[in-house]
């Protein structure tokens, strides 16, 4: 369903008593903002400490989690199930760039993530974006998108939660424009239909999420370095509010 969404992509940041103060500031300075759905992905080992503060019975305030794998339990050294983070966790980002750089993860093994979060009720944040800036690269996002997304359903397809992110513009402080990030969104649709929420991310601020959010393409943004600055993440949530009202 389609919905104005921000989610903070904490990465591997800060300490416990960071990540506390950080929910705390964002749960009290968005207590009275409707209109956004915000979610606030921690490191794994902080979230549920942190659900004593973003509690599940919030609407509009949820956590997330950065990754998990699509096994229920078993010999998987490291790794955390769904079940695990499902108790505090309403969303998982899932295949983000770093992921599938870092830690060679490819298709496939996201495409079964995927249908394990939507097979236990966790909303996947699914990260799919170009790696260099070509002139034909623009469609790298869709391409990838339809690998990661096989054999899921239509009707599951409506629940999940899409983020384009092109790995050139993540944190480096210098954004993809709008109308760019529109028009390689409308390639993503295609693959989607027209009534899943698809973000933007790669340094999104408050300098320019408004430009994002007011484009009819743009659902919202995963952001990654602006959410560990509580009032700016705050500004963030509270512009996309008014760039889409204003919109509509
Ligand atoms: P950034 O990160 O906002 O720091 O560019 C975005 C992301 O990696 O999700």
């Amino acid at each position: 369903m389609r919905r104005l969404i921000i989610a903070g992509n904490w990465k591997m940041n800060g300490d416990l008593a960071d990540a506390e103060v950080l929910a705390t500031m964002v749960v009290n300075g968005l207590h009275q903002v409707s209109g956004v759905e915000t979610v606030l992905c921690p490191p794994s080992v902080f979230l549920y400490p942190l659900s004593e503060i973003v509690t599940k019975s919030m609407d509009h305030i949820s956590l997330g989690a950065q990754n998990m794998f699509y096994a229920e339990s078993g010999a998987y050294t490291g790794e955390i199930s769904p079940s695990m983070i499902k108790k505090v966790c309403r969303y998982v980002i899932i295949g983000h760039s770093e992921r599938r750089q870092y830690f060679g993860e490819d298709s496939e093994l996201i495409n079964d993530k995927v249908q394990a979060a939507i097979d236990n009720k966790i909303i996947p944040i699914l990260c799919v974006g170009e790696i260099k800036k070509t002139a034909e690269s623009y469609k790298d996002a869709a391409k990838e998108l339809k690998k990661d997304l096989k054999g899921i359903s239509k009707a599951a397809l409506e629940k999940i939660v899409v983020a384009y992110e092109p790995v050139w513009a993540i944190g480096i402080g210098r954004a993809a424009t709008p109308e760019y990030a529109a028009k390689v969104i409308t390639l993503i649709r295609e693959e989607l239909g027209s009534n899943t929420a698809v973000l933007y991310g790669g340094s999104v601020d408050a300098k320019n999420i408004s430009g994002f959010v007011a484009r009819p393409e743009i659902d919202g943004a995963l952001v990654g370095g602006a959410s560990l600055r509580a009032k700016e993440f705050i500004q963030i949530c509270e512009l996309a509010v008014k760039a889409k009202s204003f919109n509509r």
